[in-house]
């Protein structure tokens, strides 16, 4: 038996996983290669600090809880609104701001068969319209005001990048310069069984997924990506998930707003509404800017407008923030998630139910690195129709009626 092979089991037994191995002996020379150095390369004890932290965590139920300072769009002045709009404007024309789609997502809610960005709405009888082609509709409609191609960089996981970039080549890249267009892969994390085991995907494969929208700073820097948005002097970087169907993903009066400021990063809220009871909010925990859940909001504060502000994953960044954050070591949060996976029978599972246990790092864990921030709270009827699964209200169903009162003459 080689000494590799002799090692590698020794790193399993360590942690009790040299099931992993089970169909090892069976395998071809090239497929014993490939799960050799997958779990070589595997950080082992992090995935165990990882599954006891996230376990053992308590609430601080003393925590002191107090509200940020919000800015309402409703409220800014039409001075000031010319004046913000005409500095974003201009960062625009100048070419110093890019956009960043974090696209990694296994999107396990809606439980597609293919990247969420490629699912498409039925916007009317003859016009079908995916989420990706939704988004570089912004990026269109810039060009056309301001004669610049804006560059958009798109995060994918190992998962599924090829069928991403596909996707753009078999639809011309939606009429947008393709040059403009960069894909790169975010990190992945094995995913463990709620014993807190490693499974395989197959026989020669341990299933990793990818490890949150927060691993996008690791990603940007790994893949050369700071140093080019340094060396082009891009200054202003805007980051946002794939399925918002009313993203504004080029908003002059933001990056105005954020300009003007004293501040490094802004952030765009709505106001939650009845349903959005989980949904977690802003506000200063502890002296630092975090997301908290409402379960730990006084019945007082629950009814205050300031502690209803929700995340809605829109966040732009000065090149030097985007710089710290790509330093920072953010935590993993954990999630129960549905996922298929080969059991030790050789058989497929294929969840119907919550199955396993998923390490995420969260883009909104930078905040509480930053003493403030500008947050400004937008309209929801104008920018926030999300689409997460065919139940409850996040629907295809539902973005699309929001889709179509704001954009209806322009489809
Ligand atoms: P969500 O938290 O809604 O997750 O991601 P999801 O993967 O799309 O869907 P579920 O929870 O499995 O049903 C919000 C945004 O963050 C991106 C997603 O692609 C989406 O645009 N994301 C999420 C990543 O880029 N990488 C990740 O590892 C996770």
């Amino acid at each position: 038996m080689d000494t590799r092979y002799k090692q590698v089991l020794k790193k399993l037994k360590k942690y009790n996983q040299e099931n992993l191995l089970i169909f090892y002996h069976n395998l071809h020379k090239d497929q014993k290669q490939i799960l050799l150095s997958q779990i070589e390369n595997i950080d082992i004890e992090l995935l165990k600090e990882n599954y006891k932290n996230c376990l053992n965590q308590t609430i601080d139920d003393n925590a002191k809880i107090e509200t940020l300072n919000f800015i309402y769009s409703s409220n800014i002045k039409n001075e000031e609104k010319i004046k913000y709009f005409n500095l974003g404007e201009k960062i625009i024309k100048e070419n110093k701001y890019v956009v960043v789609t974090m696209a990694g997502g296994q999107g396990t809610r809606l439980g597609l068969a293919k990247p969420k960005g490629c699912f498409e709405l039925e916007l009317k009888p003859d016009k079908k319209k995916s989420l990706f082609e939704i988004l570089c509709d912004n990026f269109k409609i810039a060009y056309e005001k301001y004669k610049v191609y804006i560059e958009w960089y798109i995060m994918t996981s190992s998962d599924n990048d090829s069928d991403t970039q596909n996707f753009f080549k078999t639809h011309n890249y939606f009429n947008y310069p393709k040059e403009k267009i960069h894909f790169f892969v975010q990190e992945n994390m094995p995913i463990l069984d709620l014993n807190g085991n490693m499974v395989l995907d197959k026989e020669f494969k341990i299933k990793e997924v990818s490890n949150g929208n927060g691993n996008v700073f690791y990603s940007l820097k790994k893949n050369g990506i700071l140093n080019d948005l340094k060396k082009r002097n891009v200054e202003y970087i805007f980051f946002c998930g794939i399925d918002n169907v009313l993203l504004k993903a080029i908003d002059p009066l933001f990056i105005g707003m954020l300009s003007d400021s004293n501040y490094k990063i802004a952030s765009k809220t709505v106001e939650k509404l009845a349903y959005e009871k989980n949904d977690w909010i802003f506000a200063r925990k502890n002296d630092v800017i975090s997301l908290i859940s409402p379960k730990r909001l006084s019945k007082e504060n629950l009814n205050k407008k300031e502690f209803k502000q929700i995340n809605i994953l829109e966040h732009l960044l000065k090149i030097d923030a985007l710089e710290e954050c790509c330093n920072m070591k953010l935590p993993y949060h954990i999630a129960l998630k549905k996922n298929n996976y080969l059991n030790e029978e050789g058989v497929k599972v294929v969840a119907k139910t919550t199955n396993t246990y998923k390490f995420e790092q969260f883009i909104f864990d930078i905040f509480e690195h930053f003493d403030n921030m500008l947050i400004l709270n937008v309209k929801r009827k104008d920018e926030f129709a999300p689409i997460k699964s065919f139940t409850r209200h996040y629907t295809p169903d539902n973005a699309i009626k929001l889709y179509l009162k704001v954009k209806n003459k322009n489809i």
